[in-house]
């Protein structure tokens, strides 16, 4: 028996006939030659074909039995039409103007992508030249240009975070519109505000502003307003729940299903989903919507999300667009609400197969679609473009003078298809600015405010330019000491900045994460680099360079003969596509990487005098192992800073900076502290093929996990440190207006979307014309003569249409959320002995064992949520009165029981104003 088994899954030599066997099993039939039938090769071949088919049908097993779970996700249909906000009402009339001129296939060119690599941008729409409607260009992304040349490198989203600087945030985002639109840029990929931050470990974590919906939400707004006071249209990103990077999406993980986000409706409202709805109240133009599901129903095809909150609650009036290949289906995406598909290619990348372009051709004509679905998806686009002036801009003329596909100044116009035309692709012009506009300022201020200052025994820092403290009294004379600079991290790559695709290596200083949220940088300048400029090296500072994380015998004892050790370590993360080593995107630990947790142990044992420790990272890291090491003076977060990050550190170091920046975050002592909301889903199981991901934590994510649990972090959301010291006093509350329930009825639109003529236009408008040659691979809207005579109209049966929100009625949601009812004020004092900047930060605590008395609900609450936050400069001494207003929707929670945001009228809500979530001097109610 053992014998023949074996015969049969592997040898044919040892005296078994396989041919007779697979003869037996049918395998062949009985006239194949001779040869054919003995040949071990063949016998071979077929086992492993057998072999493959076994597999296949397991996986098939494995994976398309548990299909995505139905129903969990409500229908809300019909999708809501563009066009019903006062604020859009002359963009609009503009474009039904044009759309209405549009034949069928001009339309879906408006709204499909030609295709990946097809255009000069990551994403491209397909024009209406008849008309002067251009194919859009649709390029990342959140932190500068990317795979542009001559652009301005900022700081990730997570530094400007830690700024807590509005102004900063505005002015960053404003100096990226403008090189995008001197790019040729149409649409920018960012601000990026989703993940929000629910696990410390999430891989982009980083091109957002920090694990809290309102820093989240005004950092977008200002982002946004920047981007487009330049006329670009900027795209809030990722809509919703892509809160880890392993199973974000179908096949790049080997599953053939993304993973679901399951979050529920108050969760989703008060947390995930604000930051988007001040997008939509600061006027975005585009939302992209996701990889991953929402409650088993993909977010670029799930009605809920889309024509529910974003289009109808919250009011949106631009398109929504797909994260690339996001979408996974045709027409239940199209009703669903997605827009525009990109980019352009279907569920496989670069198979020239689209859901979208001559199958929404298709489906209009056979009926499945309704024609009004598509004139307000067209209409929308094109709204858009009219709504930030890029019909009469003449910077965005001549579309984009640059290719994300090649470095040279010709190259392939259609570089994803077997076209070879070349043309000139890329004009190298630089648009970082020049004088007092050159945004390598705006730059180096934000690396600057987003550095947080962690720790500094006795005013360790700043230091002199002889390496000793300023605050010391002794060693301050001319004569310099020496300083050892420790780990990889502080060093420039010896191949350039970008040394690796999109960033993904860490074997060097980093600048950003990686991903399509990074750039090419122009320049990086490292740290060592500018302290070797700070340090007066030649006559009084002996300074030594450490460039490995892993320290030799000799380098110990060299690091022995230092007096002042400054150490760089690092913690790296990036998009699902690359990975680094063990890291697959989403972090491993908190610990910093690349031998750096040893590094650090060396430097902080060994050194011979004080410690500085610099830490560049995407997210909180664990520094319980050194951080009340006698030896470590001084800890500086310098996040992730950009191209002027030397020199951002070396102004903070040397004291021509007072460090301003705040954790946008909650530094915890162990990964255990952030609770099962931090664990990410590495495996798929028999149990779960489609990993399931219950937001069962709810509101409870970063501090608001560790005030519920009582828990101590090493340093709490909102901390940081200055050089100068500040107090508050005087707080005074402002009822403007007495508590009420609910916002008032959804106020009725205060425009009408345009109308257009229903009827299904005829099939023979949709035939692909002889007149156009067909590029390989490249998206077009037509449908091809042959597919004409098949089409067969279908009558669907509309749902019943879902009732609108009554929290909804503008921009933004139901103007009365925005109502103002408190306005606190304080006294902000600088008490210490420099100029510097406070940043006053407002909570609130909604009251304990609140029963609404007409639902009887028993909501939980936080223990505190931050609600505003603002920053001032005051010279040391001075004192200035801030002013932060709370809104109805700040003084709200979402109950899913009514679908509406509710005021709890019953009991005090706390009002809390400090420097931190957990230094809360001045305490009221209201
Ligand atoms: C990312 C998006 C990005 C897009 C285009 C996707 O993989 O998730 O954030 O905008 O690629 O590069």
């Amino acid at each position: 028996m053992g014998r023949l088994r074996s015969s049969i899954l592997i040898d044919a030599s040892d005296g078994f006939d396989c041919s007779m066997a697979l003869r037996l099993m049918g395998a062949y039939p009985a006239w194949w030659p001779r040869w054919l039938r003995l040949s071990k090769f063949v016998c071979y071949l077929f086992a492993l074909f057998v072999g493959c088919v076994v597999l296949l049908i397991g996986l098939n097993l494995f994976f398309f039995w548990r299909a995505p779970p139905d129903g969990q996700s409500p229908a809300f249909y019909p999708s809501p039409k563009g066009g019903s906000a006062r604020e859009w009402a002359d963009s609009y009339a503009k474009a039904a103007k044009m759309v209405r001129q549009m034949t069928l296939p001009e339309k879906v060119n408006v709204t499909t992508g030609i295709g990946w690599m097809m255009g000069m941008c990551v994403g491209n729409t397909g024009p209406v030249e008849r008309l002067g409607f251009p194919s859009l260009c649709l390029q990342d992304g959140p932190l500068g240009i990317r795979f542009a040349d001559n652009i301005t490198a900022f700081p990730a989203g997570i530094t400007v975070g830690a700024t807590w600087n509005r102004e900063l945030m505005y002015e960053r985002g404003k100096a990226h519109g403008l090189e995008a639109k001197l790019k040729g840029v149409n649409v920018l990929l960012g601000p990026c505000m989703g993940p929000v931050g629910r696990s410390p470990l999430g891989g982009r974590n980083w091109e957002g502003f920090g694990s809290d919906p309102v820093l989240q939400g005004i950092a977008s707004a200002e982002t946004i307003k920047g981007i487009q006071s330049q006329g670009v249209i900027a795209t809030a990103k990722h809509w919703v729940g892509n809160e880890q990077e392993h199973f974000r999406q179908s096949n790049e993980w080997l599953t053939p299903n993304a993973i679901s986000s399951n979050i529920d409706d108050r969760t989703l409202h008060e947390l995930y989903a604000w930051p988007f709805q001040d997008s939509v109240k600061a006027g975005v133009g585009s939302v992209m919507c996701s990889y991953n599901q929402v409650n088993n129903s993909y977010a670029c095809q799930n009605s809920k999300l889309m024509n529910g909150v974003l289009k109808d609650e919250f009011g949106f009036q631009g398109f929504i667009q797909s994260d690339w290949l996001a979408q996974r289906s045709g027409v239940s995406s199209t009703l669903a609400g997605l827009d525009v598909t990109m980019p352009g290619d279907g569920l496989w990348w670069a198979d020239g197969k689209t859901l979208w372009g001559p199958s929404l051709t298709t489906s209009i004509l056979n009926g499945s679609v309704p024609m009004d679905r598509l004139d307000d998806m067209a209409t929308r686009v094109v709204a858009a473009w009219y709504q930030m002036g890029q019909d009469t801009d003449p910077k965005l003329k001549d579309g984009p003078n640059f290719s994300s596909w090649t470095n040279q100044t010709i190259g392939l116009i259609h570089a994803g298809s077997d076209d070879q035309t070349k043309g000139v692709v890329n004009k190298f012009v630089n648009v970082q600015g020049e004088g007092v506009t050159f945004h390598s300022t705006v730059a180096r201020n934000v690396a600057i405010e987003g550095i947080v200052l962690l720790k500094n025994t006795d005013n360790f820092l700043p230091l002199n330019r002889n390496g000793t403290s300023q605050a010391s009294t002794t060693n301050t004379t001319a004569s310099g000491i020496n300083v050892g600079i420790f780990g990889s991290d502080a060093f420039p790559d010896p191949n350039g900045p970008n040394s690796c695709t999109d960033r993904a290596c860490m074997d060097w200083t980093i600048g950003s994460g990686w991903g399509s949220g990074a750039v090419e940088f122009p320049f990086l300048v490292s740290p060592y680099e500018a302290l070797q400029r700070f340090f007066n090296n030649h006559s009084t500072v002996e300074l030594s360079t450490f460039k490995s994380n892993k320290l030799t015998v000799a380098d110990l004892k060299d690091t022995a003969e230092q007096q002042l050790c400054l150490v760089f370590v690092m913690a790296d993360g990036g998009e699902g596509y690359l990975a680094v080593g063990d890291v697959k995107a989403d972090r491993n630990d908190l610990f910093v990487q690349k031998d750096g947790v040893a590094l650090l142990e060396n430097v902080t044992d060994k050194c011979g005098g004080d410690v500085v420790v610099v830490i560049h990272a995407v997210g909180p890291v664990s520094i319980e192992s050194f951080i009340d090491k006698p030896k470590v003076k001084a800890v500086l977060l310098a996040n992730l800073p950009g191209e002027e990050s030397g020199n951002a550190l070396a102004d903070i170091l040397g004291g021509t900076e007072n460090p301003s920046g705040r954790l946008p975050y909650t530094m915890g002592k162990s990964l255990d502290d952030y609770g099962p909301a931090a664990n990410i889903i590495r495996m798929v199981t028999p149990k779960q093929p489609i990993p399931q991901q219950d937001f069962t934590e709810g509101l409870l994510i970063d501090y608001r996990h560790f005030d519920h649990y009582n828990i101590t972090p090493r340093y709490e959301f909102g901390y940081g440190l200055s050089y100068t010291t500040f107090a508050l006093s005087n707080l005074t509350i402002h009822n403007y207006k007495l508590k009420s329930a609910l916002p008032d009825p959804r106020p009725n639109s205060t425009a009408n979307p345009p109308t257009y003529d229903t009827k299904i236009p005829s099939i023979d408008s949709a035939i692909f014309p002889l007149t156009i040659r067909q590029l390989k691979k490249y998206i077009y809207p037509y449908i091809t003569a042959s597919d004409a005579r098949k089409i067969k109209h279908i009558t669907v049966r509309q749902p019943p249409a879902t009732p609108l929100s009554p929290a909804g009625g503008a921009p933004g949601g139901n103007p009365s959320l925005y109502d103002i009812f408190v306005n606190v004020t304080a006294t902000v004092t600088n008490t210490g002995t420099r100029d510097g900047k406070a940043v006053v930060q407002l909570y609130i605590s909604l009251p304990t064992n609140f029963t609404d008395p007409e639902t009887h609900e028993t909501p939980m609450f936080p223990v505190r949520v931050l609600r505003n936050f603002t920053k001032v400069a005051l010279k040391k001494g001075e004192n200035t009165t801030v002013d932060m207003a709370l809104t109805r929707r700040d003084l709200s929670y979402w109950s899913a029981v009514r679908g509406n945001w509710v005021m709890p009228t019953v009991g005090d809500i706390g009002i809390a104003v400090g420097f931190s979530s957990r230094d809360l001097p001045l305490k009221g109610v209201y």
